[in-house]
């Protein structure tokens, strides 16, 4: 079990996680949260490579930062940034790392096989990375985050640049992965989130906002989300009155989705919240709407 102990983290002035607390056990944890909300941060410090100004992070009890090479080996990295040689092939390019990280030769060879097998690559394994798409290489990120079978995956933003194709295979190969093992994935995209992780993490103004299962996030909403169809002239005001979720033309009417404490007509019709819906209404003032 990882454990965050009232973890805060600076940077000069700026004060960007605060007394965090968090449990991870097996299975797939998604962090959720706006541009600069502290995403990284956090994981860099599960990764050992930020230190906590105050507060503690603990691998089945013990500080990661004094297990050293030790919480390397069980540990598994995707930066948000990952580097690779575009003229190397994957498979090159996994021995090499493999080398780096001190694996044994034989072992090695047969383990980028199996991973290679496992992301879906067999087929391109001795072809340059050049002409790779970026779902291509984000496979291979996944790949060298396996190479030594971690007890702890840690993904940030994998799916971004993602193709639909792309992500669904994603998600099938992440809940193949995390069944022995506490995935951490982070991401700022909705809806990656809603079927792979297991707990969803939502982090605002540098503390833990929400820390469960989509269900009961969703729920946090519930009766309170409706859509109704109103004429073009009346969505300003309406506007005004409630929190706009979506708005979309229908023939010669606005169908708006949006917020209310209460039904107060009954032309509404009351839905079943979404994590966008939560997303959007949790961050409203930091979010600016993407169409
Ligand atoms: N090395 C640094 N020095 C100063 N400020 C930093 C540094 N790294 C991050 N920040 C700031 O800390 C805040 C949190 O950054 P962080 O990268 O952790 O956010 P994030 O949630 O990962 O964002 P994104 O979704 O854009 O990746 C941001 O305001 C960022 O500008
Ligand atoms: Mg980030």
């Amino acid at each position: 079990m990882l454990t965050v102990n009232n973890v805060s983290k600076s940077y000069g002035k700026l004060s960007v996680l605060k007394d965090i607390n968090i449990e991870f056990k097996n299975g797939v944890y998604g962090l959720l949260a706006p541009n600069g909300a502290g995403k990284t941060t956090l994981i860099k410090m599960l990764t050992t490579l930020l230190f906590p100004d105050e507060g503690e992070i603990l691998y089945d009890g013990i500080d990661i930062l004094a297990m050293g090479d030790e919480y390397r080996d069980i540990l598994g990295y995707l930066p948000q940034e990952f580097g690779y040689y575009k003229n190397y092939s994957p498979r090159r390019f996994l021995h090499y790392l493999s080398a780096l990280k001190g694996i044994e030769r034989k072992k090695s060879k047969e383990k980028i096989e199996e991973l290679l097998k496992l992301v879906g690559l067999e087929n391109v394994g001795d072809k340059k990375m050049r002409k790779f798409s970026g779902g291509m290489i984000q496979r291979v990120g996944i790949a060298q985050a396996m190479l030594n079978n971690p007890k702890i995956l840690i993904l940030d933003e994998p799916t971004a640049g993602l193709d639909p194709k792309e992500r669904v295979r994603f998600r099938n190969l992440l809940a193949e992965l995390s069944r022995e093992r506490i995935v951490i994935l982070s991401t700022h995209i909705v809806s990656d989130i809603e079927s792979i992780a297991n707990e969803i993490i939502m982090i605002k103004e540098g503390r833990i906002l929400y820390k469960d299962t989509l269900k009961n996030i969703c729920n946090i909403l519930d009766g309170m989300v409706y859509e109704t169809e109103i004429d073009f002239d009346q969505v300003s005001n309406f506007r005004k009155e409630y929190f706009s979720l979506s708005e979309k033309q229908k023939d010669e009417k606005m169908k708006i989705r949006f917020i209310s404490e209460e039904n107060l007509d009954n032309s509404w019709d009351s839905v079943h919240p979404s994590i966008e819906d939560v997303f959007l209404y949790v961050y409203k003032d930091e979010v600016i709407k993407e169409e």
